[in-house]
C-alpha cells in the first residue's frame, strides 16, 4: 500500500513507520516540516502528487493543560485539520487512519465503572478532549473509509529524541534521579500504552476493510501512582512515590477520573490481544538503553 504517514516524528509517528515499511508499504513520512494539516491548501499540495491509498494522521496538539488557555490552536490543529484531511481523502478515494484519545470521555459516577466501550457516550471534560471528539466526528462525517482509534498516555523512544511534548515514563525516570520522594496522582485509572504496540496493531487493522471507531491500549489498568511505581521497580531507583488526589495536584484542565477503554473490538478484528502494561513498560526501559540513554 502507498502510506502518507503524517506526524512522523512524533511518538506513535516514529514506531509505525519502520513497521510500516517492514510489512512492506511504501510510505512518505510528513514531519511538521512538510505538511500543516490545518492549512487546506499546504494539505493539498503535499497529499494529492503522492495519491496515496491511505493517510495515517498521529499529528495533534496535544498539550492537555495549554489546550484549555488556547482552545482555538487545540481546535484548528485536532477538530478543522483531521475535517480537511477527511475531505481530501474521500475526494480522491483515500483511505484515512485518525488517532484519538481517552480523553473524549470525562468523568464516571458510577461505584464501579467497567471499561468504556466504542459505542459509549462520549462527553469530554476538557478542552483538549473536546478538540479531540469533534475530530473524532469530522473524520466519521466526512471520510467513508475511515479508521478512528482511541488510545491513551502513550510513551514511546521518539520521546528521546525530543518528540512532542516528552511522555510520563521519561518525566518519571528524569525526576525519580535527583529526587528520593515524588508525589503523583492516584485517583485517575486508566491505560498508558506503548506506542510500539500500538503501532503493532494499526499496522495489521489497516490491512483490513473493517473501517470503524476502535479503543486500542495496552491490557490492564493502573492509576499513574501505580504506573510511576513501576517504573522505578524496573528501573531499580529508590523512589518513595507518595499518593495524591488530582485535586491536590491542581492541573490546569480537568482529566476523567476513569478512562479505561475496552479494547475487544480491535482485538477481534486483528486476531490478538494487545499486551498487558506491565510487559510493555518492561520492553520498552529495555528498548530506550538502544537510543543511547
Ligand atoms: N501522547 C499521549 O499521551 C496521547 C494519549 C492519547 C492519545 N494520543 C493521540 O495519539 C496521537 C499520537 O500522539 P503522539 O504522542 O505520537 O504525538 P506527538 O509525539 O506529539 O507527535 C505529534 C506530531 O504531530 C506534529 N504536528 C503537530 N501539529 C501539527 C500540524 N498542525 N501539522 C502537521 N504536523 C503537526 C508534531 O510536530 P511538532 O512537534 O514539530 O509540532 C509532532 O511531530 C495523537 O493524535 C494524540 O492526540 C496521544
Amino acid at each position: 500500500m502507498r502510506i502518507a504517514l503524517i506526524g512522523a516524528m512524533g511518538q506513535l509517528g516514529g514506531d509505525l513507520l519502520p513497521r510500516l515499511q517492514a510489512a512492506g508499504h511504501d510510505v512518505r513520512s510528513l514531519g511538521h516540516a512538510d505538511i500543516e494539516i490545518t492549512n487546506a491548501e499546504n494539505s493539498a499540495a503535499v497529499l494529492e502528487p503522492l495519491q496515496p491509498d491511505l493517510v495515517i494522521n498521529t499529528a495533534a496538539y496535544n498539550l492537555v493543560d495549554k489546550a484549555e488557555d488556547e482552545p482555538d490552536a487545540a481546535m484548528a490543529v485536532n477538530g478543522l485539520g483531521p475535517q480537511l484531511l477527511a475531505r481530501l481523502a474521500e475526494k480522491h478515494g483515500w483511505r484515512l487512519m485518525h488517532i484519538s484519545t481517552d480523553y473524549v470521555f470525562g468523568d464516571v459516577t458510577r461505584p464501579t465503572p467497567t471499561p468504556f466501550v466504542e459505542s459509549d457516550l462520549a462527553i469530554p471534560s476538557g478542552r483538549y478532549g473536546l478538540s479531540k471528539l469533534t475530530g473524532e466526528k469530522f473524520v466519521q462525517a466526512n471520510c467513508s473509509r475511515h479508521f478512528v482509534v482511541r488510545t491513551c498516555g502513550l510513551y514511546g523512544i521518539a520521546a528521546l529524541r525530543g518528540a512532542g511534548k516528552g511522555n510520563f515514563v521519561e518525566t518519571m525516570l528524569r525526576l525519580g534521579r535527583d529526587r528520593k520522594q515524588l508525589r503523583v496522582v492516584n485517583d485517575q485509572l486508566c491505560t498508558p500504552t506503548s506506542t510500539a504496540d500500538l503501532a503493532d496493531s494499526l499496522v495489521k487493522l489497516i490491512t483490513t476493510d473493517a473501517f470503524g471507531l476502535y479503543h486500542a491500549t495496552n491490557s490492564g489498568s493502573m492509576t499513574w501512582c501505580e504506573f510511576a511505581r513501576e517504573i522505578f521497580r524496573l528501573a531499580k531507583l529508590d523512589v518513595e512515590v507518595i499518593p495524591i488526589t488530582t485535586a491536590e495536584f491542581g492541573s490546569n484542565a480537568k482529566r476523567p477520573n476513569y478512562s479505561v477503554l475496552d479494547c475487544s473490538k480491535i482485538e477481534s478484528v486483528i486476531g490478538r490481544k494487545l499486551p498487558d502494561w506491565r510487559d510493555a513498560l518492561a520492553r520498552y526501559l529495555v528498548s530506550r538503553q538502544s537510543v543511547g540513554t
